[in-house]
């Protein structure tokens, strides 16, 4: 098999002590994510997740441990990175096509070839004729698409995305599950992907890593072997069932140890 995409080897991360104790958030967690693999992490909350991705995103350094993206080491931020958040994080001074090309006007690229490419994300995630939208006059769902078609005009290597229906209503979440698979027939991103959802993490997931609860660790790894293209009715048939039972007991068996 080809070397992997991205690699956590052996991370810790342990929060400082800021007036009580120094929180171990993370105890020697491993993990790979080929090319062009969507990777689920679920999890209880408070069990790391979010940390997990700011250390791959290099917004925070691991305690111990080591991160590889293509073979090399993450020390920071980068745009070979993308990430994605649950809260709206679009400039509102910006309209979807300014949001779209900011990263490529950052990096300099001329305005000619900052809208093509804006047009061509943007046209994407289903956003044809909200060019000229300010956010404020979007729905949350819509935010999230310029969100995803932000990161992809930046062509980074990996997309990193924390819970990034988290706000969404359950049907607007359940269509943007689906345009996100639909994003990555087209693109092949690599994509590791953070929730606390079952659901969401078996129906997008190519396999997926449970964590247990704090300090997290890799409880699990479970495959997800459901054919591509995937639509929602996948999700109620026994194949994923089985699955989500499976993944379900390893979560109750975490919550039962934090309470
Ligand atoms: N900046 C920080 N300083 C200290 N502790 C933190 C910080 N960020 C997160 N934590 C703690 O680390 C643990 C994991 O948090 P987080 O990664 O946000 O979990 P999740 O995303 O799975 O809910 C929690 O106990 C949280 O309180
Ligand atoms: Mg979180």
């Amino acid at each position: 098999m080809a070397a992997p995409k991205l690699v956590l080897r052996d991370i810790t991360m342990i929060y400082p002590a800021r007036r009580g104790q120094a929180i171990t958030a993370i105890d020697r967690l491993s993990l790979q994510v080929q090319e062009r693999e969507i990777v689920s992490i679920v999890g209880p909350s408070g069990c790391g997740k979010s940390t997990l991705l700011r250390l791959v995103a290099g917004l925070i350094r691991p305690t111990s441990g080591e991160i590889l993206l293509d073979g090399r080491r993450v020390e920071g931020p980068g745009a070979d990175r993308g990430m994605v958040f649950q809260s709206y994080t679009l400039f509102p001074w910006l309209t979807v096509q300014g949001n779209v090309e900011f990263g490529l006007r950052i990096r300099g690229v001329g305005a000619e070839e900052r809208r093509e490419i804006a047009r061509r994300y943007i046209e994407l995630v289903g956003l044809v004729g909200f060019e000229h939208a300010y956010p404020k006059e979007l729905s949350g769902g819509m935010m999230q698409r310029v969100a995803i078609a932000r990161v992809l005009a930046n062509d980074p290597e990996v997309l990193l995305m924390d819970e990034p229906f988290g706000a969404l209503d359950a049907q607007t979440r359940s269509l943007m599950q689906e345009l996100l698979l639909q994003v990555w027939e087209k693109t092949r991103k690599t994509i590791l992907f953070v929730t606390h959802d079952i659901d969401e993490a078996i129906f997008l997931g190519d396999r997926v890593y449970v964590m247990t609860a704090r300090p997290g660790r890799i409880k699990e790894e479970i495959p997800v072997s459901l054919p591509r293209p995937r639509t929602l009715e996948v999700t109620t048939a026994e194949p994923f069932m089985a699955i989500k039972r499976r993944v379900l007991s390893l979560i109750r068996e975490e919550i039962g140890k934090q309470s």
